[in-house]
């Protein structure tokens, strides 16, 4: 290949997920440049199998070994490659860890990210889902990606409306799945008069708790990561993926039927409708805190399922089809997954 770039066989993806589970891909390579990447997608044993992209590995669920090649994108760099007067614009390398660039970010004072502080992952996989925490998604900030069609090799800069956003999802899961590799995304920031978000309940809590009146990117930053730990496992001492399902989307109807017959229901309002915490239902289905097995839904979080050690992907997804099941038995809604499975 003539890059020193090495393809590996059956190798072990334990230490790619965050659920920790065992899995193996028949070939593995692990690419740190475009040029890297345009090789290896050039090269034989790769050429034609199929392939699957993998950043830190927080979003997916690997219930089988993978047959094809594994792409580990791990393209670095950080750059601040416009700056105006009131805003700059920030490029990231898709293999970059989600919360440096955030710490990026803060130590220069543009806002626009803070909220999402601390979610695990790479920059590259943030618009996948448009990653969301706090009142704010990525595509708040959102400019532009590079991505790579892999069918031809071809670089393409998708702009907002092209990306498709919508909560916790893109074109990118839907009609272009696994279409385009992400290679690098540009955020744009504000350099002064930040529009600090305050509206989600915890993130109020916790700044009046701090008695702070107008934040700053970096109070925000901080009161989040506080938020988050105590709230989230830490997938390095627990195995997890974060929130397992989505939060259903309802209408206006359905959710006044909902609370009518469940007046303990926690919903947001929506456009459309309202939003029905899912970490609720799993847990007036009681699933808060149960073990089964070496897998479970987490105590303090029931929308966390995690593994307690040595559970197989399909000990996890027979767990979440359980709780799927009784969600929909209970309150007839169905509980759509947010993590990727394989
Ligand atoms: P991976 O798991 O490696 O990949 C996820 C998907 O994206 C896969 O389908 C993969 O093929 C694809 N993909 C990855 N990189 C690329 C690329 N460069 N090009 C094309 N496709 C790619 N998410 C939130 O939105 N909000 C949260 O608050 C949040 N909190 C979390 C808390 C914890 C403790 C954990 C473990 C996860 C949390 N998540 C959250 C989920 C996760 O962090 C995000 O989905 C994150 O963006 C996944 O990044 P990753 O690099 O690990 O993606
Ligand atoms: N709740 C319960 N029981 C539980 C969990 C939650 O009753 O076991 C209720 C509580 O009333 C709580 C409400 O649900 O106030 C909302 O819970 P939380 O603030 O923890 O947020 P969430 O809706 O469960 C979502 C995202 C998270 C994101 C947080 C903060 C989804 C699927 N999940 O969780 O994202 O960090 O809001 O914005 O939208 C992820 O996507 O992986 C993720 C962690």
């Amino acid at each position: 290949m003539g890059t020193g770039l090495r393809v590996e066989r059956d190798y072990s993806l334990r230490e790619c997920n965050t659920f920790g589970v065992e899995a193996k891909a028949a070939y593995y390579a692990r690419v740190t440049s475009r040029e890297e990447l345009a090789a290896l997608l050039q090269d034989n044993p790769v050429r034609d199998r199929e392939k699957l992209v993998l950043g830190g590995g927080s979003n997916i669920l690997f219930t089988r070994d993978f047959d094809g090649v594994v792409i580990h994108n791990a393209i670095g760099g950080i750059a601040v490659v416009e700056q105006g007067d009131r805003e700059a614009v920030v490029e990231a390398g898709a293999g970059v860890v989600w919360h440096d660039l955030v710490l990026f970010c803060l130590e220069r004072d543009f806002g626009g990210l803070e909220n999402l502080a601390l979610i695990p992952g790479s920059v590259g996989a943030s618009p996948i889902q448009n990653i969301g925490a706090y009142g704010v998604e990525m595509k708040d900030a959102f400019e532009s990606l590079d991505a790579l069609e892999v069918a031809t090799g071809r670089v393409r800069t998708f702009g907002p409306l092209e990306c498709c956003f919508g909560y916790r999802n893109s074109v990118f899961k839907q009609a272009l799945r696994g279409q385009y590799i992400v290679l690098a995304v540009r955020f744009r920031l504000t350099t002064r008069d930040h529009r600090v978000v305050t509206s989600y309940g915890a993130l109020q809590e916790a700044l009046r708790a701090r008695g702070i009146e107008h934040p700053t990117p970096r109070d925000i930053a901080d009161a989040v990561t506080e938020i988050r730990r105590q709230k989230l496992p830490d997938p390095a001492e627990l195995g997890n993926a974060g929130s397992f399902f989505k939060n259903p989307e309802v209408s206006q109807e359905q959710y006044e039927a909902l609370k009518r017959e469940h007046p303990g229901l926690v919903a947001f309002p929506t456009p459309g409708g309202a939003k029905i915490a899912a970490g609720w239902l799993i847990e007036q289905c009681g699933w808060k805190g149960k073990r089964v097995g070496n897998t479970g839904a987490h105590a303090r979080q029931a929308l966390v399922l995690v593994n307690y050690g040595g559970a197989t992907g399909r000990e996890i997804y027979a767990l979440a089809q359980e709780i799927q099941a009784s969600v929909l038995a209970r309150f007839g809604i169905s509980l759509e997954m947010e993590v990727n499975l394989v």
